[in-house]
């Protein structure tokens, strides 16, 4: 019975931006909504010599955010009953976390936290679980749980581990960092320790949702394929710039940083042959299945770019962010085309484009089918399916249809489904959310396993490594164009996804009825 077991939670690194602004607010959230395990304690756990109470003054900005909505909910429940109310979530958390001072690969610290947590929290309990959420630079990974494994790992229930990207920077460093966490855990869907490697963007109403819309309705079935689909986007843009960030993303790049991982993913599921169930792994080789058919890019389907101050000069550009080399070789713009040779994409062009400093924010999939045949109405626009992962989460697709009244012209319009339109829904859960429930239900399907990190590297590395000799100083082999901050984006990622037969749908814009 639940009642009879204990789980907790130990996040590691703790006093770090991850814990601060997405794993607690998130574990946060999931208590605020009972989903948590009955009997449960969570451990911060960091190298800072920290009180208690200074450790949850640092948490607090990520917290009272969700405090007050699941308060205000409250308190208005409370209210239409006529009675007074205090909120209690906040303290009641509170009372179930603590802070650990420890450092990562040290073993009398990993046996001070295991005593701690016997004789303290799992005593009186005849199953206890732990949950190591490695909230750390990858480079830390295996020396914390090497030093834990032996010696914090709970002896009377499943211990489960979460690990965060970068996994590597190219192929050999990304084997090379599964080989050492693989050496020391497990990644079988049984088995007493496992791996849980998150990927947020798996965590996400709508990316989620791609799979229900593709194998829950026969509708798209026929048109999902070279036959009917032109071409295939996935854009991620952000209106922000590195801001602060600049000395860590100088190593990284947009690539990196949003493509070969959140964008491929969403990529994959757009792709992928229907699973033969939705079990973990039939799920899970599914995907790779799908990777494996990936040609590497072409080096010469690739436009970089990097952001300069904005137009009106207010706006700084990546080089003036501290951290960031003045001369910085490193793109926070991509566009790239990618292939997959099997009998349902060949010859459909997958394009990706992502970039931070730009005109809006947003991510979606736009699935852009190929012109009517025969012309009847003229020279119309392509119908678009088009899957909006933020904001406004929706999916819609661009069809013609008549305009109304006594004229006998089409006009462009859309069948709709706005979530926030269509659903009663104050609030949808963060990525974090989900996918740490997802774990402590022991659910793989929403984490990515080892040959599909694998693939992912393979399919970006050897263009990755050509764009990398840009900083080496050897012959330029790609450019990096600058654009404005708060624009589109260089010109020249236009002339490319043109040159792939993407048609811009220029007239009618799709527009949310109600704000998320
Ligand atoms: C992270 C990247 O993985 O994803 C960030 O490192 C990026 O650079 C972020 O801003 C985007 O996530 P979201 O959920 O805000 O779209």
């Amino acid at each position: 019975a639940e009642s009879e077991e204990h789980t907790t939670f130990v996040v590691l690194g703790a006093s770090g931006d991850l814990a601060k602004k997405k794993t607690f607010p998130a574990l946060f959230s999931l208590f605020c909504e009972g989903r948590l395990p009955r009997n449960f304690t969570i451990v911060g756990y960091a190298r800072t010599e920290l009180s208690f109470d200074d450790f949850w003054e640092r948490l607090s900005p990520g917290l009272s955010k969700v405090g007050a909505f699941f308060c205000d909910k409250g308190t208005l429940s409370v209210r239409l009953r006529g009675m007074s109310h205090i909120c209690l979530f906040p303290d009641k958390f509170r009372e179930r976390c603590t802070y650990f001072c420890g450092q990562y690969g040290s073993p009398d610290d990993a046996a001070r936290l295991d005593k701690l947590l016997q004789d303290k929290h799992e005593a009186k309990f005849a199953r206890a679980n732990r949950m190591y959420y490695l909230a750390l630079p990858p480079t830390q990974f295996a020396d914390a749980v090497r030093a834990f494994k032996p010696l914090a790992w709970s002896q009377k229930g499943w211990n489960r581990v979460i690990v965060e990207k970068p996994f590597g920077h190219d192929l050999p460093s990304s084997d090379k960092l599964a080989s050492e966490l693989m050496a020391v855990l497990e990644e079988k869907e049984v088995g007493p320790t496992q791996t849980y490697r998150i990927d947020h963007y798996l965590g996400k109403e709508m990316v989620l949702n791609l799979m229900a819309l593709r194998f829950g309705n026969v509708a798209f079935t026929p048109i999902w394929s070279n036959h009917y689909v032109a071409n295939v986007r996935i854009t991620f843009k952000e209106d922000i710039g590195t801001e602060g960030r600049g000395g860590y993303f100088d190593k990284v790049g947009i690539i990196r940083d949003v493509m070969q991982n959140h964008l491929l993913q969403m990529l994959t599921l757009v792709a992928m042959e229907r699973p033969a169930s939705l079990l973990d792994e039939d799920i899970r080789d599914e995907k790779v299945k799908v990777l494996k058919q990936i040609a590497p890019i072409k080096t010469e389907h690739v436009v970089l770019g990097q952001y300069t101050r904005s137009e009106d000069g207010k706006t700084p550009g990546y080089k003036d962010d501290p951290g960031v080399p003045a001369d910085s070789q490193c793109p926070t713009f991509a566009t790239l085309v990618m292939f997959i040779n099997n009998e349902r994409w060949a010859g459909v062009p997958f394009i990706m484009k992502a970039g931070k400093a730009l005109e809006e924010r947003m991510a979606e999939v736009r699935i852009q089918l190929k012109d009517v045949p025969g012309g009847l109405f003229g020279e119309l626009a392509r119908n678009e399916f088009v899957i909006k992962v933020q904001p406004n989460e929706a999916v819609y697709m661009k069809i013609y249809g008549k305009q109304p009244g006594l004229s006998n012209e089409v006009e462009q319009t859309e069948l709709d489904l706005s979530l926030h339109d269509r659903f009663d829904i104050d609030r949808l859960p963060d990525a974090y959310e989900r996918l740490i429930l997802d774990c402590v239900n022991g659910d793989k399907r929403n984490f990515v396993r080892t040959d599909e990190l694998r693939e992912a590297w393979r399919i970006f590395t050897p263009m990755l490594h050509t764009i990398d000799g840009l900083a080496g100083g050897d012959a330029m082999p790609v450019t990096i164009h600058t654009y404005p901050f708060g624009s589109r984006g260089p010109p020249d990622s236009d002339a490319l996804v043109q040159h792939f037969g993407y048609k811009r749908t220029t007239g009618y814009t799709w527009k949310p009825k109600k704000k998320a």
